[in-house]
């Protein structure tokens, strides 16, 4: 185990100084069940936009598609982010790519742009191991969000993982990240997401969706969607994937309605 501890007092510090909102107050937990379902606890709450839970170990961490998201002590990031968008439901769609975009910004800053990828919708890439993985869950009432949780879990110092994902799972530390100090790569990660969704809230996908695309590891590959098989032929402009079926069909598909596993890689 490391003995990098998280210092919530330090990403509060952080925000503070850089005049941002995302962590101005931060809810910290040795440990937790999920660190989405306690933000979705403090949203209901009244928790502001921007409020951070951060544990450092989660009972039962979740995964997009009802996964499971293994929190060991003493390791990775675990957090998540009360967000109140002022935007319908239809609006903040894409959301989701825009988050992996973020989360790829920093991987990228740690380890070099060349070796990170995004794979759609918002899995994070070292080669073909994942780094790191973004769950919003919303609420809304109608089409009006009420809010959003932003779950990220960024995997730092593990080098050993459960038999189940250890082929398909990487960290900073296995790939030689030259900064492993959580509480650093917290703050850094937390100005990562609020830069992006700023672009996101001021411009739309528009301008956004050229970068995801020049990341994203799908295209021209094999993708199974809700049991059907076909190939990825890249993202919309909307930010849907477009695939095309072995019966000749092509589709638009929505990110958060199927899973997409590449085959062959
Ligand atoms: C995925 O890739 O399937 C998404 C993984 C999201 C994991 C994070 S860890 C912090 C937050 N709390 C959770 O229970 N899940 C997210």
């Amino acid at each position: 185990m490391s003995e990098d501890s998280l210092d919530p007092r330090q990403i509060e510090h952080d925000s503070i100084e850089r005049g941002a909102m995302f962590g101005r107050t931060v809810k910290f937990f040795d440990e937790i069940g999920s660190t989405n379902d306690e933000a979705a606890r403090e949203a209901v709450q009244g928790a502001p936009h921007g409020l951070v839970v951060i544990a450092d170990r989660q009972l039962s961490g979740r995964g997009r598609t009802g996964r499971v998201w293994h929190s060991p002590a003493g390791q990775n990031l675990y957090l998540s982010v009360v967000l109140r968008p002022r935007h319908t439901l239809d609006r903040i769609a894409p959301i989701t790519l825009v988050l992996g975009l973020a989360v790829s910004d920093l991987a990228a800053d740690l380890l070099g742009i060349h070796r990170v990828g995004l794979k759609w919708p918002n899995d994070v890439l070292v080669g073909t191991r994942k780094l790191a993985g973004v769950l919003v869950d919303a609420s809304s009432i109608d089409m009006q969000v009420e809010h959003l949780i932003v779950g990220i879990g960024l995997n730092v110092h593990q080098t050993e993982f459960d038999p189940s994902i250890a082929s398909i799972a990487t960290s900073l530390a296995k790939e030689g990240a030259s900064e492993l100090n959580r509480t650093r790569i917290a703050s850094r990660l937390l100005a990562a997401l609020e830069a992006r969704l700023d672009e996101f809230d001021a411009r739309g996908l528009t301008e956004l969706v050229s970068e995801i695309r020049a990341r994203d590891i799908t295209l021209g590959r094999p993708v199974k969607v809700e049991g059907c098989y076909g190939i990825a032929r890249g993202i919309a402009d909307d930010g849907r994937l477009r695939v095309s079926f072995e019966n000749g069909t092509t589709s638009l598909v929505h990110a958060g309605e199927v899973e997409l596993a590449i085959y062959g890689t």
